[in-house]
């Protein structure tokens, strides 16, 4: 049998995790605020999702099928509150079919882990859905083949909030050219849902005194689905 989790040393646990990551204040929501409209449990949206990608199928709509292994097309809850979209797969991902989970992707865990969720409850995608070789920035011909897929992922699982990962995405999302350092820190509107550009987990690999930058970002994001921050 397994044993009963003692709740304290599961916050001690999710304390460690967030000092480790360099965090020194703490500002968590007592909960998340209901949904106006409750996502009703067999919603429809995973059989939605499914069906989108069987439509992407064996994807040739742009030249990067020829060197990727998998299509990645996102991975997490459909019912998801909080909806986190990077850039494109690098090589983990392309291997393993699946978006983060290389170092990048474990940090934006500890994140989402230091955001007081686990990541199968929120979602995770990429404006590309294939690798670009060296990883390449991806070319206007390839967004255009494929961000409709992501549009259609936002739209199917409606989130409250959607995080942008990096200056691609937030980019690419908002239709500007604005730097990442200036769009972050302030909610967007993103199709009627309120967007916050952060730096990406990669570029916090490299300058980790950016981390608590994206702490306040994602503080702000946490805030306005418990209902303490207006979008
Ligand atoms: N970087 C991204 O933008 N997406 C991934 O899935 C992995 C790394």
């Amino acid at each position: 049998m397994t044993p009963a989790r003692d709740p304290r040393s599961d916050g001690r646990a999710a304390l460690d995790n967030l000092r480790a990551w360099g965090v020194e204040e703490l500002l968590v929501p007592r909960r998340i605020a209901p949904r106006r409209t409750p996502a009703k449990s067999g919603s429809g949206k995973a059989a939605r999702l499914a069906s989108l990608r069987e439509e992407i199928g064996d994807c040739r709509r742009c030249g990067l099928w020829t060197e990727r292994t998998h299509v990645v097309f996102g991975v997490g809850d459909p019912d998801a509150e909080i909806m986190f979209v990077g850039e494109a797969p690098g090589s983990d991902e392309d291997r393993q079919g699946e978006p983060f989970v290389g170092r990048a992707g474990q940090l934006l865990t500890k994140i989402i882990e230091a955001m007081g969720l686990a990541r199968e409850r929120v979602y995770i995608a990429n404006i590309i859905k294939c690798r670009p070789p060296g990883n390449r920035n991806p070319l206007p011909l390839e967004i255009g083949a494929c961000s409709g897929f992501l549009r259609a992922q936002v739209e199917i699982i409606s989130p409250r909030a959607i995080v942008a990962l990096g200056t691609f995405s937030a980019q690419t999302l908002l239709g500007t050219d604005e730097k990442i350092s200036r769009l972050r820190g302030r909610f967007h509107p993103f199709h009627g849902i309120p967007l916050m550009p952060t730096y990406h987990p990669a570029y916090l690999l490299r300058n980790p005194n950016e981390k608590k930058q994206v702490w306040e970002d994602v503080q702000k994001v946490m805030a306005l689905l418990s209902g303490r921050e207006p979008a």
